[in-house]
């Protein structure tokens, strides 16, 4: 589980298995999105079933491995696979990788994922910036007993998605002459793809983009006092948006667009943290 001790655990086996210091920056790589981990050069890679009280991630394209090494120059962690909450753990686990990285000491957490489209400009293959997010999956890993020395018990969630660290990724986006959008994400629990009426339903709560991952991370990122910032690959308009069903393939095709394009910005953004 993701308590006090056990996080620690986790985080223990981590540094003993490190020469160097421990990075201040974290990434989550979504679906698909693999193309920033193998950037990562003279990584120590630690598949996460070797690490205490890590579960093992189920779906195709989630390897679940923990890579640290230098992106650009600058020491990272990128968490390459998450666990999902559509995948019936107790939602508690969904954080308890993000809370491993504060207990490791990081700070800037990155968040990517693959998402579906509401914004009509933004097709297969687009990149948006979070810039807010939704919780409409009614799981919260922080649901439970709080421990003080994590976080507090009630916590703002007002500037969530840093707008410091946003405009940041904004700008790397620029620099590196990627179109990038930006717009509020919303979790959907998953594991069915959402009904055109659903889709309609977010769009009209001015969603830009659905996914079925994120909001944990950020939440449990959050309430230890970490920095969070986070862009979301578009693999698809979302239901109901465009004639034809949706699948896990094309998700992730399009991911590897997307992420294509994501590497250099990444790459970029890390040297201005
Ligand atoms: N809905 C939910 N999750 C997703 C989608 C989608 O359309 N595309 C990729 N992940």
């Amino acid at each position: 589980m993701m308590d006090y001790d056990s996080v620690h655990e986790a985080a223990d086996f981590v540094k003993s298995r490190l020469s160097r210091d421990v990075p201040k920056i974290a990434m989550v790589l979504g679906s698909g999105l693999d193309g920033v981990a193998d950037a990562v050069e003279d990584a120590v890679i630690i598949p996460y079933e070797d690490i205490p009280h890590f579960p093992k991630p189920t779906v195709a394209g989630h390897s679940g491995k923990m890579l640290i090494g230098m992106l650009s120059g600058v020491p990272v962690i990128c968490m390459r696979g998450r666990v999902h909450a559509y995948e019936g753990h107790p939602d508690a686990m969904t954080g308890l990788a993000t809370r491993t990285l504060w207990a490791l000491g990081v700070e800037t957490l990155v968040l990517t994922n693959a998402a579906g489209s509401l914004l009509k400009e933004a097709g297969p293959g687009a990149m948006m910036v979070i810039t807010d997010h939704i919780n409409f999956a009614g799981v919260n890993p922080l649901v439970g007993l709080n421990d003080d020395r994590i976080g507090p018990r009630f916590f703002d969630m007002s500037q969530a998605w840093d707008p410091a660290l946003t405009q940041k990724l904004f700008e790397s986006a620029a620099a590196c002459g990627e179109m990038i959008h930006s717009g509020v994400y919303v979790m959907a629990k998953g594991p069915n793809f959402e009904t055109p009426a659903e889709i309609e339903m977010f769009r009209r709560m001015g969603a830009g983009a659905v996914g079925m991952s994120t909001v944990p991370e950020c939440l449990t990122a959050r309430h230890c006092g970490m920095r969070v910032c986070g862009v979301s690959c578009i693999t698809n308009y979302a239901a109901g948006m465009v004639p034809g069903e949706l699948n896990h393939e094309e998700t992730m095709e399009f991911g590897d667009v997307a992420g294509k394009k994501l590497t250099p910005i990444l790459k970029h953004f890390v040297t201005t943290i």
